[in-house]
């Protein structure tokens, strides 16, 4: 297993470029599958959850070949409708096969994702939604068995605003007979891009982005190219990192707009972020100011930022408040955190952070993609040498940061253990 020996104190400068959305790329590979034929995804990040999907659409009979940060992937000779726990259990974005397979095939087997752990994450609202569009659907020996004639266009209105449940249905509405109207839909610039990449492949959607999305069903997509948005949570944790090093950094292949929550609470904090040409500029004071943030839904403040804006309030001047309202148990850093001599107190989802002038570098463990990062820009804002392990869950989402850092000015390093 690997680990990372990060020396604190450094202040990052220099230019960076973003990679590919993880949580774009992996329902839009999924989506490939609503119709046969091959398709060619760019940008691409090289990633262990990429990986994954591709185990599973090659498990479903697909073939994927990848050139850089370019996969092609042919869905035209797809022969399974079953995902097994072996992979949705890596992954739970995995279920998200279960539509587009029903839509397709009129059958589909998928595992039960099981815990996770930053919260329980049902799938209730997924299954709800594909019933409304007329899945016939049963719950055995941990799988999901789901069958249909032809899926009818249904109003759906959705009890809480989820990601993962607005894009499923989307896919499963996309060849439905007649007009599905999802409400309460989730409104993240990730559901926008699948949208988009939907109808490229023949799917009349529209509305995403909002929180109402209109589907016509059309009869048949077919395979289609498309180049995947810069993911906004890769570009926000370099935001961070100058930030909280006092660094001066340029982001290249960012859209500062997906990120708008984020950025007014930093600028608050007495970061300076300006835009030139398309390239974000993002340069750190002093000394960070003490901010609150609650998480909540797009456009409000990422759920998969709060870690890394919890290690950048550590060291701030005065006291943070921060709020986790999307997943119960997304706090699992604050123990690892306070390793490095953090001050703070957590009640319910309520983290109270006191601002402390230093932190000193420690080892210490990742337990979930986003904790892990916020361990790493810890570490590179402490004084003295940080080791992080159980980094495997930094490579799920994060393409070479180690090496992304260490550009910048950081120094680290990626050891095997
Ligand atoms: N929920 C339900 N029932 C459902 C679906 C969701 O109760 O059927 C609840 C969840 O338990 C949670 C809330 O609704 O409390 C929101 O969950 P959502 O469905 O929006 O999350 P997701 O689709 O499972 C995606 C991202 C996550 C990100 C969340 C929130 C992907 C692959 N994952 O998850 O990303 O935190 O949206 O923005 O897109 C990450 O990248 O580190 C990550 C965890």
């Amino acid at each position: 297993m690997d680990k990372l020996i990060i020396k604190g104190g450094k202040k990052l400068k220099g230019d960076v470029t973003v990679s590919g959305s993880k949580n774009a790329s992996l329902p839009i590979f999924v989506a490939t599958l609503l119709a046969p034929g091959i398709n060619q995804i760019s940008n691409v990040p090289f990633l262990r959850d990429i990986n994954t999907t591709i185990k599973v659409l090659e498990s479903l009979g697909g073939s994927v070949e990848g050139n850089g940060n370019i996969v092609r992937i042919d869905t035209s000779t797809i022969n399974s409708h079953e995902a097994t726990y072996d992979l949705v259990k890596t992954m739970r974005a995995s279920v998200l096969v279960l539509g587009p397979l029903l839509a397709r095939f009129g059958k589909a087997r998928v595992s039960l994702p099981g815990g996770c752990a930053i919260g329980a994450r049902p799938i209730n609202l997924h299954l709800k939604g594909l019933q409304a569009l007329g899945a016939e659907i049963t719950l055995e020996h941990g799988y999901v068995e789901a069958k249909c004639r032809r899926l009818k266009g249904a109003r759906i209105n959705f009890d809480v605003s989820t990601v993962g449940g607005t894009e499923h249905l989307m896919m499963a509405a996309a060849t439905a007979k007649g007009e599905t109207l999802l409400e309460n839909a989730a409104r993240e610039p990730e559901i926008v891009d699948l949208a988009l990449y939907l109808n490229r492949m023949g799917a009349k959607i529209e509305g995403a982005g909002t929180d109402t999305i209109r589907i016509q069903g059309v009869s048949e997509l077919s395979a289609a190219n498309y180049e995947v948005m810069p993911d906004r949570i890769e570009a926000g944790t370099f935001m961070i990192a100058a930030a909280m090093t006092g660094g001066d950094i340029r982001i290249h292949n960012m859209k500062l707009e997906h990120l708008d929550a984020l950025a007014f609470k930093m600028q608050d904090a007495g970061v300076e972020i300006t835009t030139r040409d398309g390239v974000v500029r993002v340069k750190g004071p002093r000394r960070v100011k003490s901010v609150n943030i609650k998480t909540r839904p797009y456009p409000g403040f990422p759920t998969d930022m709060q870690a890394q804006f919890m290690a950048m309030m550590c060291v701030a001047d005065g006291a943070s408040v921060i709020s986790e309202n999307i997943f119960e148990n997304r706090f699992m850093h604050v123990s690892e955190l306070q390793r490095f001599g953090a001050d703070i107190t957590v009640e319910g989802n309520t983290a109270t952070v006191k601002g402390v002038k230093k932190l000193s570098g420690a080892p210490v463990m990742a337990t979930d993609l986003r904790a892990s990062a916020s361990l790493i820009l810890a570490g590179l804002a402490s004084e003295g040498t940080t080791e992080v392990t159980r980094i495997y869950h930094l490579d799920r989402g994060y393409e070479s940061i180690e090496k992304k850092f260490a550009a910048l000015g950081a120094d680290i390093q990626r050891v095997k253990e």
